[in-house]
């Protein structure tokens, strides 16, 4: 693994700009897995920004997202569909057939993620997935257990991750029962999924982040942490600010 630490958060997005910049000069119908968060939303801003000053073109690059939540559609203002929007794909010019995100409508969920799996193999291998991390180590949706599922699947949210993605949630004592509106599931892309791709990219930003960080670094792996799997891949690069950085 190859670990940058930057000063701040400002650095940090604009260099992880700069490294999807230079891979969609280097082949413009990249194949790009991007992530929701908070983390990637100064990433987001940065390549909209190198996008208006006519250094970044989009049209031919391919993106799948990494998850959706199960019952919010597109337009829901709390879908990953909504978020992506927001933050990059109404801002540049990306050709709207070429952006994927699992439908977390679908009437069957077990079949959309056969279907987006399915998509995401028809074009080959993702060239570069760029992720963040849950504090409990997830990926995308992929949450700590005994086993992880390798292809894309329906999960089910830990509380700490729901609580993490939604302020009602945080706002609850953890034995009141959830409100009916928050999504208990999601769609989301599997550990093999981006394990396959020829590269990767992790951002974490911010204190908080600061001990699974030095969690999923120690050279050892385990489904308990699935970040830690990234151990596994030999391109993998991890690109901490400061506070992330802190207990390294
Ligand atoms: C969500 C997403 C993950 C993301 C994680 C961290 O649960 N499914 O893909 O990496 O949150 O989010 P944040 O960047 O807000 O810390």
């Amino acid at each position: 693994m190859k670990i940058e630490i930057v000063e701040s958060y400002p650095t940090l997005s604009s260099r992880a700009a700069q490294i999807i910049a230079a891979a969609v000069e280097a082949k413009p119908t990249l194949v790009l897995g991007l992530p929701t968060g908070s983390t990637p939303v100064g990433l987001y801003e940065e390549l909209v920004r190198e996008h208006r000053a006519g250094r970044l073109a989009l049209d031919r690059v391919t993106t799948f997202n990494l998850d959706e939540y199960v019952g919010l559609g597109p337009d829901h203002p709390d879908s990953y569909a909504s978020f992506m929007r927001a933050h990059l794909f109404a801002h540049v010019n990306v050709t709207p057939d070429r952006t994927h995100i699992p439908n977390g409508v679908a009437e069957d969920p077990a079949q959309e993620c056969e279907r987006y799996e399915a998509l995401i193999q028809q074009v080959g291998r993702l060239d570069l997935v760029v992720l963040g991390v849950g504090t409990n180590g997830h990926l995308g949706f992929n949450e700590p257990a005994a086993a992880l599922h390798v292809r894309t699947h329906v999960a089910a949210l830990s509380r700490e991750t729901l609580a993490t993605n939604f302020a009602r949630v945080a706002a609850l004592s953890p034995d009141t029962p959830l409100p009916p509106d928050v999504p208990r599931r999601a769609l989301t892309m599997g550990i093999g999924t981006i394990l396959q791709a020829r590269r990767l990219l992790l951002l974490a930003s911010g204190r908080p982040k600061a001990p699974v960080v030095a969690a999923m670094l120690r050279p050892t792996v385990t489904t308990q942490l699935p970040a830690s799997l990234l151990h596994l891949h030999r391109d993998v690069t991890v690109l901490l600010d400061s506070g992330a950085a802190a207990e390294l």
